[in-house]
């Protein structure tokens, strides 16, 4: 099960993290939700696979470590989300579907 695409209409807001929204629910360190809206990252999906960092060609995301994640104890970060081009090489070599674009 990869990211809800309706998450914006299904979550709600929780706060913002490096200039992104932070979609809920969160309960750290075992329930991180989602990171940001154009650029939206599942990171209680995310497995820190690596390949979308790898191929945006804009740099939108960081590394960003979540220690004791039962997923992974770090995730991509989109920091840089309003650089996106809307190219979806990321939601689509993400093995996990964990990533979104919206237009
Ligand atoms: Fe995570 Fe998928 Fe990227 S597993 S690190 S969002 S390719
Ligand atoms: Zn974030």
């Amino acid at each position: 099960m990869g990211i809800d695409p309706d998450f914006a209409k299904k979550r709600q807001k929780v706060g913002t993290h490096a200039g992104h929204d932070v979609w809920g629910p969160v309960e750290p360190p075992t329930k991180l939700g989602i990171h940001g809206t154009k650029v939206a990252v599942d990171f209680d999906i995310c497995i820190a696979d690596g390949a979308c960092i790898d191929v945006c060609p804009v740099s939108v995301y960081e590394w960003l470590d979540t220690p004791g994640h039962p997923t992974s104890s770090k995730k991509a970060d989109p920091v840089r989300e309003s650089d996106c081009i809307t190219c979806l090489a990321c939601e689509t070599a993400c093995p996990v579907q964990a990533i979104k674009i919206s237009t």
